[in-house]
């Protein structure tokens, strides 16, 4: 297979992690989702955890310098060799040029950056239903539910209700989105790698669509 260096965009809840995981598994590749990163700082209690915990649980984002020295140094590992998936990174100008610099410094190019397209109603109705277990895993109350209500399928842990889905913040998170991320959508047309895929359909169509996608970049 080809490299294949993937970056996940889209305003929160548009189903990143969703998709990421079930491309994770076709794909092989190493999956790196900010999200999930960070949160598991916040858990550890390590110096970024203390950091970010602040503007993660107002819904602001964390500042670029920190995410970029946390993705960058995953880039360059021999698993990331044959490409990666990134979910939630770039998410601000400064971020995507600086992702630019690192990709270009080891020898390669980016494949494509796939927009999922979700409205700003949809995704506050998918937020307000989202269960995650301590790893990540995702779930939704009414269109993805778990088998046993309250447990992960995949680890059997108890499915939580993240500290950043109050209404308060999903708001600020969407607003954060417009202002700061959605200018890349501009970005990676200008540069001929986006490709758009309608996020308001069902998971596995989202999935199809993407598999398109990155099979004809
Ligand atoms: P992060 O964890 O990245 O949050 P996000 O981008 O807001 O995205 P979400 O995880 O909320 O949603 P998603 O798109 O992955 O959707 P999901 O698949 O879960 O970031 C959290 C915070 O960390 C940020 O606010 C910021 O503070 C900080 N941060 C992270 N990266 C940063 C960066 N680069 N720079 C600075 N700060 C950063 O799906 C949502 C729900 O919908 C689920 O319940 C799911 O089951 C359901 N669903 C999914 N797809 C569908 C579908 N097609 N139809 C119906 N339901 C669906």
């Amino acid at each position: 297979m080809a490299e294949l260096n993937l970056v996940l965009l889209g305003p929160p809840g548009s189903g990143k992690g969703t998709q990421g995981e079930r491309l994770q598994q076709e794909l092989g590749l190493p999956y790196y989702a900010t999200g999930d990163i960070l949160r598991a700082a916040v858990r550890e209690g390590t110096e970024l955890g203390r950091a970010a915990k602040g503007y993660m649980d107002s819904g602001d984002l964390v500042p670029d310098q920190l995410i970029i020295d946390m993705i960058v140094a995953r880039l360059g590992s021999p698993e990331a060799a044959d490409g990666f998936i990134l979910d939630g990174f770039p998410r601000t100008t400064p971020q995507a040029e600086a992702l630019g610099r690192a990709i270009a410094a080891l020898g390669r190019q980016l494949s494509t950056a796939v927009l999922i397209d979700v409205s700003d109603e949809e995704v506050i109705s998918r937020l307000s239903g989202r269960r995650t277990c301590p790893q990540g895993h995702v779930y939704h109350v009414e269109h993805n539910p778990p088998e046993r209500e309250g447990v992960c399928d995949i680890d059997g842990e108890t499915l939580e209700i993240r500290d950043d889905d109050r209404a308060d913040v999903v708001r600020n998170r969407v607003q954060q989105y417009h202002e700061k991320t959605e200018p890349l959508v501009a970005y990676y047309e200008a540069e001929g790698l986006l490709g758009r895929v309608d996020g308001d359909q069902e998971p596995g169509e989202v999935f199809e669509e993407i598999r398109t996608l990155v099979a004809s970049p």
